[in-house]
């Protein structure tokens, strides 16, 4: 095929054999949400340029050169969200809900888009389920976001995959005070940093302790800790964090080194990291940003929320091997018809009986074919059982229920007495 027509790479097609998955998957957090008070939003895929610029941080990865940005025909600098934070604030502020203090529990899903090289786990179309809460400013709700989480990776069977890292940025008084210090002693020690670092001790030193660079790293041991220099209100706040933690029976490990790459947290930060696949191993991140709001130019209002990436969260359940096997199926039944005189009653049938068992998941023949086509086609779409109706069963106003997945014998079951038969064989079963 010709490079035009191919997909962008870090761009994939998810096919109809990996949605039953995505659908899933989505459900399950959809309805955790729900059941937490959560409610969804909606935002656009492209904001102004400036928006991202604004919230991340001009100095950050994702800022410098990952972003999708282009002038449209107003000569308008619009960037694809590489993240559902800052259009979840620029909405908030946009439609006034968060004012007065109004509390907002929101969650949203959908496509961001980040120029990185791809690799498994790293694309540059990926999607997020994200979660942002407004105008809570104590840890209980850090708390909550925690225990959600926990409960969901319980429910998709990857708990024992997955470790909580934590760690609190303080105010950003503090971190401006711990920043410093930092590029004080890290100043000190120059030389013995590597490239990357020398540049970020300049541009935003507190991304040197992120680094991969083992004489980096060797600097680091000596370096002053963040923790040393948290704010009491911060100290406390994180403290209180920790013992919600503990009294939920969470397990988590403090990883002071843990500052995330976007620019608008304070205090609580978190990841969600396994080390089952490979180097893109965190599934979930997020933590507090009490002061983003206001720098978008509203009032103080405080801002907490997480994004788990869909494509590693896929990747995890399937490495694990917890997808349910029902997920396999996708048909429950499939019916035959035979002649038209049949395919006429057949498609009256089936209305009736998807109006008593709307749950049914009902396929109907079409294209009309020969008896071993058309069963061969019911085989493979995967179904329990095969009805079939031909013009005998049309005369006597019946329908041959035939097991595809031998569980007994063949049954002849009256057009009235159809939805009844099949709900106790397939939809309870
Ligand atoms: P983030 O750490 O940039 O945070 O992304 C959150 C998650 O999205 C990651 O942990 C990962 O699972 C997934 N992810 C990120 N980049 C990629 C990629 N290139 N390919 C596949 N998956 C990826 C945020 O985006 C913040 N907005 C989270 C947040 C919400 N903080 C507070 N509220």
């Amino acid at each position: 095929m010709s490079k035009s027509l191919q997909a962008i790479r870090g761009m994939n097609d998810i096919l109809p054999d990996q949605t039953p998955v995505w659908r899933y998957v989505e459900g399950k957090v959809s309805r955790l949400l729900d059941n937490y008070g959560y409610k969804q939003i909606r935002m656009p895929i492209v904001e102004f340029t400036e928006l991202f610029k604004r919230s991340i941080g001009e100095v950050t990865d994702i800022v410098e050169k990952e972003m999708y940005t282009f002038e449209d025909r107003n000569g308008d600098s619009l960037t694809l969200r590489p993240e559902g934070t800052a259009a979840c604030v620029r909405a908030v502020l946009e439609h006034g809900i968060t004012g007065g203090g109004q509390v907002q529990k929101l969650w949203y899903i959908g496509p961001m888009f980040r120029h990185e090289r791809p690799q498994k786990g790293r694309y540059r179309q990926f999607h997020q389920i994200g979660v942002e809460v407004f105008n809570l400013d104590g840890p209980d709700i850090d708390a909550e976001l925690i225990v959600l989480t926990w409960r969901l990776w319980g429910e998709l069977g990857i708990r024992d995959a997955v470790k909580l890292e934590l760690n609190s940025l303080g105010t950003s008084e503090a971190r401006a005070r711990y920043r410093a210090a930092l590029v004080q002693y890290l100043s000190s020690r120059l030389g013995e940093l590597d490239e990357d670092s020398q540049r970020r001790l300049k541009s935003n030193p507190l991304r040197v302790l992120d680094t991969k660079n083992a004489d980096t790293q060797a600097v680091l041991v000596d370096a002053p800790k963040l923790v040393d220099y948290l704010d009491e209100e911060s100290r406390v706040h994180f403290e209180g964090l920790k013992a919600r933690l503990d009294a939920a029976g969470i397990p988590y490990v403090i990883n002071p080194k843990l500052v995330r790459g976007l620019d608008y947290y304070s205090k609580t930060v978190f990841e969600w990291v396994t080390d089952k696949l490979g180097a893109q191993g965190t599934v979930c991140a997020g933590g507090r940003y009490d002061g983003l709001v206001e720098q978008m130019g509203g009032k103080p209002t405080t801002g907490v929320g997480f994004a788990m990436g869909i494509e590693r969260l896929i990747l995890l359940v399937e490495t694990l091997e917890q997808i349910p096997q029902e997920l396999a199926r996708q048909v429950d039944v499939y019916l035959c018809a035979f002649g038209e005189a049949a395919e006429l009653a057949a498609l009256a049938l089936s209305e009736r009986v998807r109006d008593q068992l709307p749950n049914l998941r009902l396929q109907i023949n079409a294209g009309a074919g020969s008896f071993k086509s058309q069963f061969k086609k019911a085989d493979k779409s995967g179904a329990l059982y095969a009805l079939i109706l031909g013009d005998d069963e049309l005369a006597q106003q019946v329908v041959g229920v035939k097991p595809l997945r031998g569980q007994g014998e063949q049954q002849t079951i009256a057009w009235d007495a159809l939805a009844e038969h099949l709900a106790t064989c397939v939809v309870q079963g």
